[in-house]
Order: structure tokens, then C-alpha cells, then sequence
């Protein structure tokens, strides 16, 4: 049994469904699966092989019947101040339950001593797991190409990209991407102990991805370079806590130094897939770029 946590979110959702898809039997953790989550929950219930564990990653009491006869798990959970500690309770439960293999969402850059907040914490998270002697991947995945969806009220609007990255590059990954490399590892030998950067296969700069969104959506999208300042009013404006905002602040800080700008192979040379270009992601969602359908929670 495979347990995949984050379930209701965007890489867990898609690796629920390709783990169903390739006729795996899986356990979704779902908080509040009765209540708020009942309809992402029910949604899930009916894929093929995938049973439903209401639990939640902060409560080991939720996590210990959640792991009963779990191999290997899938540990994600959200951008949050609590992501550091739900993580590791995680951790220790899955040790408690000798769970098999612990595979980690982390980030490209899990620092220590980064800038950046969630670099830090995906990086003592990291630091808990190997520490744990639970077998243990991790997936350092780039920033999700879906992370330009929170910049379709601007493209509506004005037909603006706007952000705070100078005339850095940066590599972003398709989650289908990051989902497919999840499953490989939790179905297949040889992964245990390896730590694998992932990103999609070119290094853009903002004005390149302007170009790329505007040959998918018949749109004319520029890209507008606005100050750090700028860019926390703008989340706020569009209902982002303080906390989430000066966190991406802090990101963009890093990608303006090039800090995600490298690409790394790791999809097609380690698991001999194709990489989604930029291009294949605007086009498939040209849609949502449009505003002509609803984007993901992001
Ligand atoms: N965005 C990027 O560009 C990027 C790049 C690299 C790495 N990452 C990392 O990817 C991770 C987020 O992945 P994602 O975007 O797929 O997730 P997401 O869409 O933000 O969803 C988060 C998931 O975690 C669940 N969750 C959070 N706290 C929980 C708890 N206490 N108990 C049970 N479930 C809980 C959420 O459940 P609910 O539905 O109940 O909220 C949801 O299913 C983060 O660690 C982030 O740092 C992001």
C-alpha cells in the first residue's frame, strides 16, 4: 500500500490519479475528508484502487491507523508556518510505523542558512528525514510552471507579467512532471538514499515566458518588472496572508540572483521521460490563461 499525503493538493492530486491510472492501490490522507474536504475526498474515493485515511499531518493519533501496512508514502503538505513541523511529525510517525521508504516534495534550494523560509524548512526537513533512518528520496523539484496561473488577473487585466525577477532566468516544472518521477520511485527499486534536483528542460527569462504565453493564448502579454514592495502589495491585494507574501518575496529575492536558473536533466536522464517545455504547459492551459476557465488553488 502506497500512502500519498498533500492528496487534495496539486502534485499530490495528480500522483493519486496517475498511481490509480497505473493500477496501484493507494491511501489519500485527507484532513477534514468528512467536512471541508468532502467533495475533493469523494472525488478521490472513486479512482479505481484509492481509499480515503481522514487524518491530519499535525496529529499522530490520525497518523498511526493512516500507515497501518503502508510500504512506501508520499510526505507533501502546504507552504505554510507549519510546514516544518507537520513534516517532521510526519516523519516520526512513519518511523514509529516502520513505513518502508519516505519520499519528500522538498524544493530546489533547501538551504539551511537560506534567505528564503521555506528553503530552510524544506531543508531541516530534510536534515529529520535522513536523520530518522526511515529509507528516504527526496525530490527537489524547481518552481511549478502552474505558479504563473496567480498572474492571469494581471494578463486579463493589462496583459501584464508582473514580477519581481529582473532579467533572471529561471527553470520552471511541470507538476505532471514532478507527479510521474513520484511514482516511479514509489513503485519502482533502486531510489532509496538518492536526492534528485528536478526541473523542466530550459532556463526563461520572464520576457521569454511573456513571448511563450502569448503565442498560446493569442494574447499580447509583456513582461513588467516591479519593485519587492510592489509585489508583497500585489499578494495582499489578492488575499495572500503577510506571511505568504514576504515569503515569495524572499524567493524572488533568490531567483533574481539566478539561484533557480540551472537545469537539471534528472526527468529525462534518470527516469527517461520527457520533459514538459513551456510551451506544451502555456498551450494546454491556455485556457486558464485567458480567464476563460478557473485556475487551481494556488
Ligand atoms: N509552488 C512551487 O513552485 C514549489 C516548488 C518546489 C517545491 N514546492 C513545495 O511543494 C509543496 C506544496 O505542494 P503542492 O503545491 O502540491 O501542495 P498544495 O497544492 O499547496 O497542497 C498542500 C496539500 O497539503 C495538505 N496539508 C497541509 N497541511 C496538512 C495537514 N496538517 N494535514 C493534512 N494535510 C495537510 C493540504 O490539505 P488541505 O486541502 O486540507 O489544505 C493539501 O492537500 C510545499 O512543500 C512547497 O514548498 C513548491
Amino acid at each position: 500500500m502506497i500512502l500519498v499525503t498533500g492528496a487534495t493538493g496539486l502534485v499530490g492530486g495528480e500522483l493519486v490519479r496517475r498511481l490509480s491510472d497505473r493500477g496501484f492501490r493507494v491511501r489519500a490522507l485527507v484532513r477534514n475528508a468528512g467536512t471541508s474536504n468532502a467533495a475533493k475526498a469523494s472525488a478521490l474515493a472513486q479512482l479505481p484502487g484509492v481509499e480515503i485515511a481522514d487524518g491530519d499531518l499535525a496529529q499522530p493519533a490520525t497518523l498511526a491507523s493512516a500507515l497501518r501496512g503502508v510500504d512506501r508514502a508520499m510526505l507533501i503538505s502546504s507552504s505554510d508556518a507549519a510546514m516544518r513541523d507537520v513534516q517532521c511529525t510526519f516523519v516520526d510517525a512513519a518511523r514509529a510505523a516502520g513505513t518502508g521508504h519516505v519520499v519528500k516534495l522538498s524544493g530546489i534550494m533547501p538551504e539551511l542558512d537560506s534567505p528564503f523560509r521555506f528553503a530552510r524548512m524544506h531543508g531541516e526537513i530534510e536534515q529529520h528525514i535522513e536523520q530518522s533512518g526511515v529509507p528516504f528520496t527526496h525530490i527537489r523539484a524547481g518552481e511549478f510552471m502552474h505558479s504563473y496561473f496567480r498572474q492571469v488577473p494581471s494578463i486579463v487585466k493589462s496583459g501584464a507579467l508582473r514580477l519581481p525577477m529582473a532579467d533572471a532566468r529561471i527553470a520552471s516544472t511541470d507538476i505532471g512532471d514532478i507527479a510521474d518521477v513520484a511514482a516511479d520511485i514509489l513503485t519502482g527499486p533502486g531510489h532509496e538514499g538518492r536526492i534528485y534536483p528536478i526541473t523542466g528542460p530550459e532556463s526563461l527569462s520572464m520576457a521569454e515566458v511573456a513571448v511563450k504565453l502569448s503565442a498560446a493564448t493569442g494574447l499580447e502579454i509583456r513582461y513588467v518588472e516591479v519593485s519587492a514592495e510592489d509585489f508583497i502589495a500585489g499578494r495582499l491585494a489578492a488575499g495572500a496572508s503577510p506571511y505568504a507574501a514576504e515569503g515569495l518575496a524572499e524567493l524572488f529575492a533568490e531567483r533574481r540572483k539566478g539561484k533557480e536558473a540551472t537545469v537539471y536533466p534528472t526527468i529525462e536522464t534518470v527516469f527517461g521521460r520527457h520533459p514538459t517545455t513551456f510551451d506544451e504547459f502555456a498551450r494546454r492551459h491556455a485556457a486558464i490563461f485567458r480567464g476563460e476557465q478557473p485556475a487551481p488553488r494556488l
